[in-house]
């Protein structure tokens, strides 16, 4: 970003963020979402983020993508109040949002997909570095996971994740149900009329993302695939795997997260259950 911003202190960031985090630090499931009263560089950060990634969804992202985003329209000249991006989607998928100060424990971030409620940070970005982020932040948590939360399939999806999470006991089989979700709805391709299309959140809500995901290996979607490729969150993937088509995607992910349990995915990792 060229704007003024841009020369932000990491320390004056940092308590920007921490003040937006504090609003939702000790909040129940009960409590409405914090209102946030966002900054000039805040807008602009949304803004000049939301402008790029827009242009480069008409080439990159998987239609049913472009086809929710539409639903919800989540604003693009300024930066969105929470709860009303999750009023507006609960009137049309039945997910809403919940505030959290920062990335929560995946059982918990789990427990939430299984009664339609996705948490979702209110804070946004360093100015300096507009289109990267190695936490989520509100651009991510809006225009990744929230833009296609307006879809009923994807709705669907991030239920039976949450579900089961909720299924397991052992840690070993709780990473796994996340690694799947780290593969599909996080880093997910599927194949359109001959072209890589991506759908998953990291990926659609990432600029730098977008320019390299056509550059990984490319591997065809498959649970059993899954197992020994390890990844990285804060580095862009080398290996990603591609569907088909999302009825696919839904018939492969959907029917693993409906039908799995701690015996099934000790049984493809081949090892014994842990107690977590
Ligand atoms: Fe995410």
């Amino acid at each position: 970003m060229q704007g003024q911003h841009a020369q932000m202190t990491d320390a004056a960031y940092e308590i920007r963020r921490g003040e937006i985090a504090a609003l939702s630090a000790d909040l129940t499931p009960e409590d409405p979402i914090p209102v946030v009263e966002y900054t000039d560089w805040e807008h602009e950060v949304w803004r000049t983020v939301c402008v790029d990634l827009i242009a480069r969804h008409r080439t990159d992202a998987s239609t049913e993508y472009l086809e929710s985003a539409e639903q919800l329209a989540v604003p693009l000249d300024h930066v969105p109040q929470l709860r009303d991006v999750s009023s507006r989607l609960g009137s049309i998928s039945g997910f809403r949002f919940q505030s959290a100060p920062a990335l929560v424990p995946l059982r918990e971030f789990c427990g939430g997909l299984a009664n339609s409620v996705f948490h979702s940070t209110q804070y946004l970005r360093h100015p300096r570095s507009p289109f990267y982020t190695e936490d989520p932040d509100l651009l991510h948590d809006l225009v990744g996971h929230g833009n296609v939360l307006a879809s009923d399939r994807f709705a669907r999806l991030y239920r039976l994740a949450g579900n089961a999470a909720a299924r397991v006991q052992s840690a070993e089989a709780l990473q796994f149900i996340g690694k799947v979700f780290w593969f599909t709805l996080e880093c997910g391709v599927v194949r359109e009329r001959g072209e890589r299309k991506a759908y998953g959140a990291t990926l659609v809500s990432s600029y730098g993302e977008l320019d390299h995901f056509r550059s990984a290996d490319f591997r065809p979607l498959d649970i059993k695939s899954l197992v020994d490729v390890e990844y990285d969150i804060s580095t862009y993937q080398p290996v990603l795997f591609e569907a088909d088509s999302m009825d696919e995607v839904e018939d492969i992910v959907g029917s693993f997260w409906d039908t799995c349990d701690d015996d099934s995915i000790a049984a493809l990792l081949g090892g014994t259950r842990t107690p977590s």
